[in-house]
């Protein structure tokens, strides 16, 4: 088989998974066309914002296009309110996909299993995938400097692996390269722990506004995935809250906070624990 287009496809609120999956795509890319002697285009479908998921509407794959996923792990899965995004806005015709997630250096649990499996469920083929270290949105410590060269080196092997898969495969594209990876069913959320090491809840936790700092520039509402911020009132949290930090780290003014006090105490533990470089980045071909 011969890849026609390939698309850099995720879910990033605060940017970090785009980076990565628009790099495994460009690489790809850069490799399939040394061998095609010809352009592979790479398009980016970006499905963090409201207006952006209503555009696509349903976006479906050919069997000759290359499709690397993303999204973040929140509580070591998708983010569970992306996860009807995930199941709904994309179907393969046996496409090749390749998955891929950010963590925050405590674990990407069972964020690949999760990726894989529904990707199956829906007509794709997963041929790889990778889970990367990337900031944790909740903290300034926390995986700072993260991606670093060495996870950008293992994302680009990573698309490497994928890309040699393909061109590995006869032309019939029913060759044993081509079987999806299993990595079986995701196993439950983690629980967020608190600095007692008891379970804490802050589901309901919504981000506060410091008035006298913002300015009212209503990029926090614009830049909000859930489109939960009012734009006339940005002090007003009007729908849900998935705590991705998006507008607390794109506010020019620093005027976004939480202090919800379970929230609070989760990440007190959190940094006591994994500050340090703690998790690496891994792929699995
Ligand atoms: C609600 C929430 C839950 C998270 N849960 C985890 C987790 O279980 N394990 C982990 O290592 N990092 C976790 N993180 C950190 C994110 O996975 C990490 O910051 C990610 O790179 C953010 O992606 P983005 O920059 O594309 O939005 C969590 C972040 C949020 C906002």
């Amino acid at each position: 088989m011969e890849i026609k287009n390939i698309y850099a496809v995720y879910f990033s609120p605060a940017e970090s998974t785009g980076t990565i999956v628009r790099a495994a795509a460009e690489e790809a890319a850069a490799l399939l066309e040394k061998e095609y002697g010809r352009e592979v285009p790479v398009s980016e479908i970006d499905f963090t914002l409201p207006a952006a998921r209503e555009k696509i509407g349903k976006k479906v794959f050919a069997a000759d296009d290359l499709v690397f996923f993303g999204t973040p792990t929140y509580a070591g899965r998708i983010p569970n309110k992306a996860l009807p995004f995930v199941e709904e806005l994309f179907e393969g015709s046996g496409t090749p996909l390749c998955a891929l997630a950010t963590f925050g250096n405590r674990s990407y649990d069972n964020v690949l299993r999760e990726l894989t499996a529904v990707a199956k469920k829906n007509g794709f083929i997963p041929l790889g995938a990778g889970a990367f270290v990337a900031r944790h949105v909740f903290s300034g410590i926390m995986a700072a400097g993260r991606p670093d060269a060495g996870d950008m080196d293992l994302v680009s092997k990573l698309a490497h692996g994928v890309a040699e898969k393909i061109l590995s495969c006869g032309s019939s594209g029913a060759d044993e390269a081509l079987k999806p990876l299993d990595l079986g069913e995701p196993g439950p959320y983690y629980t967020p722990l608190g600095e007692d090491g008891q379970p804490v809840k802050f589901l309901k936790a919504k981000p506060k506004t410091d008035t006298e700092k913002c300015g009212q520039c209503g990029l926090c509402a614009e830049k909000c995935p859930l489109g939960s911020i009012d734009k006339d009132d940005v002090t007003s949290v009007t729908g849900i809250c998935i705590k991705c930090h998006s507008c607390v780290r794109r506010c020019p003014a620093k005027a976004k906070y939480f202090d919800d006090e379970q929230m609070m105490s989760h990440l007190r533990m959190l940094e006591a624990n994994y500050a340090e470089r703690r998790a690496e980045s891994e792929i699995i071909l």
